[in-house]
């Protein structure tokens, strides 16, 4: 949400920082800018739109050559996508650009405060204040644009990453983070600061996660980072585990495609490396002991959107592996409602980005009232698996499209793993036991390979209902979270109504919803499961009211040849590995459907991919 990049060195500026955005884009596409300083003066160049709005009004408005520069897209908040509203945003007197993401809750206190003193703001945002403010501050600051900012952060609430540069100090960027996402590039001879490392993976791999209320100051040759306060703080270094490869679509149309393509390989690497010399289940980062894990006697999940749908997955392998009971919940609607958790809770904080500020924020509630926490996350050195007392990180790799493919599958695939490592330190299931659960998820990466090799008729099938009005997910079981996904894809790809349901609950309701022609799809259990039967009773039910039916059914599925008009199909799987190959038809479905429909597929209307905001 909102992606910011700042550089000084040695290279020129506007091109690691336009390189940096494009990287960047996924965060947010309401409108672009960058600003460099050039002989004493600050320059901006700012679009609504996509970045390439901006890059061609600097093809016809050239910016001067400069070795420090900062850069935004934006995902609006305040206000509305404008050329006005767009970042960087300057001081009244020009000498101080601006750029940031999140949110300044006092805003409007401040707007006051700064108009009674004969500011004019020229935009509707929240950033615009700070921009004033750093200004106002500076004389007090002695015109140290870092003393100056640690004054200013003091005086704003709210969730902010803020990045500045000034016109009288041209070799340095000061950046300061609070329950935003901010990382440092340490570079030779130039640095970085960025929302996340694929803004800088070309420059360096080498980076400094900052933690919570920190300012950091970069020049050509250092990076100093202070505490609000001005004290000394502690940062984390790390390596970069993926190159700028990662980052690029590498042959493919659509990140999505090449995403969606890349799930058995991501499966695989969440899964490699997960046993110790004792051959017990291992987690990356461990700060809870078996005594705590004994004792836990409910596990929460919380979580938003796709990461949600893994949650639920979850919750059927979890239970019954462990026992334990498993409640699944919308971060958002977590901490508002009073939650029962304490010590004896373990909650489970699952987050692609790490970043996601209404998951934090309940992940922040669980520690408040005691729990204990474990993130699943696929972003190293992001702020949930940073708070969190253990983590289970996903090898799925940079996920750039918006909407979330790869990270689905080994969001499930480290929750389970979680649930087998409670299994056995609480000794609820034998070695052996949990050996056969890993031995089927070390088949799954060939099994998912195998639906992508054979899901070509699933585009020809959902080009057949790029004109439908609605078209409607039922499954029962680990099929009804895959049902929700497939349905979600569908509405933020495709713009469409889509629904999905419980199968059972059709009946109490949603079946008034079915008329002649609508498409209803189906996520079926294997033919050997207790369900199917049902399954088939609720395609039955719809059917007869005129719905048609496209079946997700396992290899060697003959009856439902009877009941459906598409069937596609899937490996033989066991029951509860069956989200891992099922949701892949769902994905190719949404991305073709869109496709179909013209979207653009890797950055939806209206959305952005890493939610920063609650
Ligand atoms: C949907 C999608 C979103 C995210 C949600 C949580 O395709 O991508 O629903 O799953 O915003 O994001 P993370 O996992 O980063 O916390």
């Amino acid at each position: 949400m909102c992606g910011i990049v700042g550089y000084v060195g040695q290279k020129q500026a506007l091109e690691v920082v336009v390189a940096g955005l494009r990287r960047l884009e996924y965060r947010g596409y309401d409108s672009a800018g960058v600003a460099v300083i050039a002989d004493g003066a600050l320059e901006v160049r700012k679009k609504a739109g996509k970045l390439a709005n901006l890059e061609s009004l600097i093809g016809t408005d050239p910016l001067p050559q400069s070795t420090t520069g900062i850069g935004h897209t934006r995902w609006a908040t305040h206000g509305g996508p404008t050329d006005s509203n767009a970042h960087p945003h300057v001081s009244e007197d020009s000498s101080i650009a601006v750029i940031h993401n999140g949110i300044i809750e006092n805003f409007a206190e401040l707007r006051e405060e700064l108009t009674a003193a004969g500011v004019t703001l020229s935009s509707e945002t929240d950033t615009e204040v700070a921009a004033h403010l750093l200004a106002a501050t500076m004389p007090a600051a002695g015109g140290n644009l870092t003393d100056a900012m640690r004054m200013v952060c003091q005086r704003l609430e709210g969730a902010f990453t803020l990045v500045a540069i000034d016109k009288a100090q041209p070799d340095l960027v000061v950046a300061a983070r609070r329950n935003s996402p901010l990382v440092v590039g340490l570079g030779e001879g130039e640095n970085f600061v960025a929302s996340d490392v694929s803004a800088f993976v070309d420059h360096t791999r080498n980076a400094l996660e900052l933690g919570q209320d920190q300012i950091v100051t970069i020049t050509p040759s250092g990076v100093d980072v202070i505490t609000f306060e001005g004290g000394p703080a502690e940062v984390t270094p790390f390596t970069v585990d993926w190159d700028a490869a990662a980052a690029e679509k590498g042959g493919f149309d659509l990140f999505m495609l090449k995403e969606i393509a890349e799930q058995p390989k991501a499966v695989a690497d969440s899964l490699r490396g997960r046993f110790d010399a004792d051959n017990r289940l291992q987690l990356d980062e461990m700060r809870l002991s078996d005594v705590d894990l004994r004792g836990i006697t409910k596990v929460v999940v919380v979580a938003c959107g796709t990461a949600f749908h893994a949650g639920m997955v979850a919750k059927y392998a979890v239970e019954h592996w462990t026992r334990i009971p498993v409640e699944v919940e919308l971060a958002s609607e977590f901490r508002y409602r009073d939650p029962i958790v304490g010590p004896d809770s373990l909650v489970i904080a699952i987050s692609q980005s790490g970043e996601t500020m209404d998951t934090l924020m309940a992940l922040r509630h669980a520690k408040a009232q005691g729990a204990r926490t474990l993130a699943i996350c696929n972003t190293v050195g992001s702020t949930i698996p940073r708070e969190c007392d253990a983590v289970l990180y996903t090898y799925a790799g940079p996920e750039i499209a918006v909407a979330s493919t790869k990270a689905f599958l080994t969001q499930i695939v480290a929750a389970y793993l979680v649930g087998l490592y409670l299994a056995q330190v609480r000794e609820q299931m034998s070695a052996a036991d949990i050996s056969d659960v890993m031995e089927d998820l070390k088949g799954m990466p060939q099994k998912v390979d195998l639906v992508l090799d054979t899901v070509e008729p699933v585009r020809a099938i959902a080009r057949t209902f790029a004109n439908s009005t609605s078209v409607l997910f039922i499954g029962r079981h680990v099929g009804y979270p895959v049902a929700l996904e497939g349905a979600l894809k569908l509405k933020e790809l495709a713009y469409m109504h889509a629904e999905g349901f419980a199968a059972g609950e059709l009946k109490h309701g949603p079946i008034a919803l079915i008329e002649d022609g609508v498409p209803v799809v189906v996520i079926l259990p294997s033919p050997s499961d207790r369900l199917h039967d049902k399954m088939i009773s609720a395609i039955q039910e719809v059917r007869a009211r005129g719905a048609v039916i496209i079946a997700i059914a396992e290899e060697g599925d003959e009856k439902i040849l009877n009941f459906s008009d598409h069937v596609i199909r899937v490996p033989v799987t066991p029951s509860l590995m069956q989200p891992l190959v099922s949701t892949v038809p769902l994905q190719v479905f949404a991305c073709e459907m869109a496709t179909a429909k013209g979207h653009d597929v890797d950055q939806p209307r209206n959305l952005a991919k890493s939610v920063t905001v609650e």
